[in-house]
Parts: structure tokens; C-alpha cells; sequence
């Protein structure tokens, strides 16, 4: 069994690399979703790709500025 991975892309999407192509991905409906690349794969973060759940570059065009990394909340 190979590892999955979900990457978090600077400015981009989350990129799911799955190298079996095993991960299940469903809809809110609870119906099936299939990557036409089921071993990898990206999920729109952006929320304009109009190919939703996946990535189709949107981002990219709309300047999407999101970092990589987790932001730590503040502790006041
Ligand atoms: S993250 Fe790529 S189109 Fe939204």
C-alpha cells in the first residue's frame, strides 16, 4: 500500500497525490466522484475553478494569494 498525500500548493490548490488511486472522493450527496487522474489530482481552494471540486488554473488568473503553511492564531 503506498502512501497518500495532500498537499497544500502556495497560492493553489490541494493537490492530492494517491499513487494507487484508492481514495474515495464523494460529493455532498454522498454520490461518487471520479478524477479523470484518479493517482493525482487537485481540489479548488480558490472557489472559482468552474470545474469544481477540482482545479482548473482559476486561481491563478484571480491572483489567489493564500499561503502554504497553517496560520497560528493569536493568543491575546
Ligand atoms: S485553486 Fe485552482 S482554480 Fe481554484
Amino acid at each position: 500500500m503506498s502512501q497518500v498525500k495532500l498537499i497544500v500548493m502556495k497560492n493553489g490548490p490541494l493537490r492530492v497525490s494517491d499513487p494507487d488511486g484508492e481514495i474515495e472522493l464523494v460529493g455532498s450527496d454522498g454520490e461518487p466522484i471520479t478524477p479523470s487522474r484518479p493517482t493525482l489530482f487537485s481540489i479548488c481552494r480558490c472557489g472559482a475553478s468552474v470545474d469544481k471540486p477540482f482545479c482548473d488554473g482559476a486561481h491563478s488568473r484571480l491572483g489567489f494569494d493564500k499561503a502554504a503553511e497553517a496560520v497560528p492564531e493569536s493568543r491575546e
